[in-house]
């Protein structure tokens, strides 16, 4: 039987997936956020919300008409984090205590999407390096002060940490997930076009791409990433969803470690993907600075991996997508909502 659900966030790239993937699956969905232009479709199952969600009588509202609620919101790039620190720490901390603390009062359950960013600088457990980032035992590693880079990560760590708390200490029924690079159709923004700021890598380079410029590599782009396809995390949210009993008080990595590459990787393989689907294209890749491409405060993760083994087992779950099966349709659909003229729009 399909379940009440609160979206908080489901204006997004992960919110508007999982909203239709839902709804697909029976449920009955309100879906919040203050646009929702990314979320094209109606159904009689799906009530649209374009309002402000850290409105506290709307908060109130919506989780009276729900039984489970999936917070999704936040500022998730990069480039924000040394730049606008305090919104960041806002978004990620301030804003969400309050949907916490009602989901316990109210009994409601909360399935909180944190990052891959709290594991922080790289892999590292109490008696030194491991190869994966594992939710038991991996310490969480940020980088000092002044590298504002890790404000998101430590603003997320301490709303898990209050969603940890209300979980022991007052009863709040809750699942954890953590999301390693997902990538898919309409990630992110256009600067300029659709948003404004610097979006993360796949945006970036699709940017590039459709406007026939470099695809920039920050640092020398020898940083790894494992990406794991929206179709496939989608499956996995669901499964989480409908194992409430399996879930409960659970933290959960959802990710595709098969999928571990380097940034330069990426970018070479999506030259080539978009060369064979599209066409020719003048764009090379070219390095960067890291202070050149996001300023003083920014740090990086070199190698990302996920231990998958709590969603494998909770959730019966298994990435199935390679890097190079997702690369078509991702360019497929940025094609489609930009074309291949959005060229000399900015110069290089
Ligand atoms: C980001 C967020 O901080 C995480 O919270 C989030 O969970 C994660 O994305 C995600 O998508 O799951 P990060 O992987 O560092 O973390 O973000 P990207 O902007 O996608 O950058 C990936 C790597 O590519 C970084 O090393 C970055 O320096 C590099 N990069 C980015 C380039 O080389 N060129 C670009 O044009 C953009």
């Amino acid at each position: 039987m399909g379940q009440n659900i609160a979206i908080l966030g489901a204006g997004g790239f992960l919110g508007s997936h999982i909203t239709a993937a839902l709804i697909a699956r029976g449920h009955r969905v309100h879906a919040a956020d203050h646009c929702l232009a990314k979320l094209s479709m109606t159904h009689e199952r799906l009530h649209r919300h374009e309002r402000d969600v850290r409105d506290a009588g709307f908060q109130s509202e919506l989780l009276a008409e729900v039984d489970t609620v999936l917070s999704l919101t936040a500022i998730c790039q990069p480039a924000a984090y040394n730049t606008q620190p305090l919104a960041v720490i806002r978004a990620s901390y301030d804003d969400l205590v309050s949907v916490v603390q009602r989901a316990a009062e109210s009994s409601k359950r909360l399935i909180h999407f944190s990052t891959c960013e709290v594991y922080g600088r790289a892999a590292m457990g109490a008696d030194g390096p491991m190869t994966t980032m594992n939710e038991q035992d991996s310490s969480l590693l940020l980088g000092p002060v002044h590298m504002e880079r890790w404000t998101y990560a430590c603003a997320k760590q301490l709303l898990e940490r209050t969603i940890w708390a209300q979980g022991r200490h007052a009863g709040l029924a809750f699942t954890i997930v953590r999301p390693f690079n997902v990538i898919g159709a309409r990630m992110d923004h256009i600067p300029g076009v659709d948003g404004e700021g610097v979006p993360r890598v796949l945006a970036c380079f699709m940017h590039a791409l459709l406007s026939g410029r470099d695809l920039l590599l920050v640092n020398g782009g020898s940083q790894r990433r494992s990406f794991v396809y929206i179709d496939d995390f989608v499956e996995a949210v669901l499964r989480v969803v409908d194992r409430p009993r399996q879930c409960n008080g659970q933290i959960i990595n959802i990710g595709a470690p098969d999928n571990d590459i380097s940034i330069a990787d990426l970018a070479d393989r999506l030259i080539a993907a978009y060369r064979e689907r599209v066409g020719p294209s003048p764009s090379a890749v070219r390095q960067v600075s890291a202070v050149d491409f996001y300023g003083d405060g920014y740090d990086d993760t070199q190698v990302r991996i996920p231990d998958i083994g709590a969603a494998q087992r909770l959730l019966d779950w298994q990435p199935h997508t390679s890097v190079d099966a997702m690369l078509a349709p991702i360019i497929d659909d940025y094609v489609k909502r930009y074309g291949t003229t959005l060229a000399e729009a900015t110069p290089q």
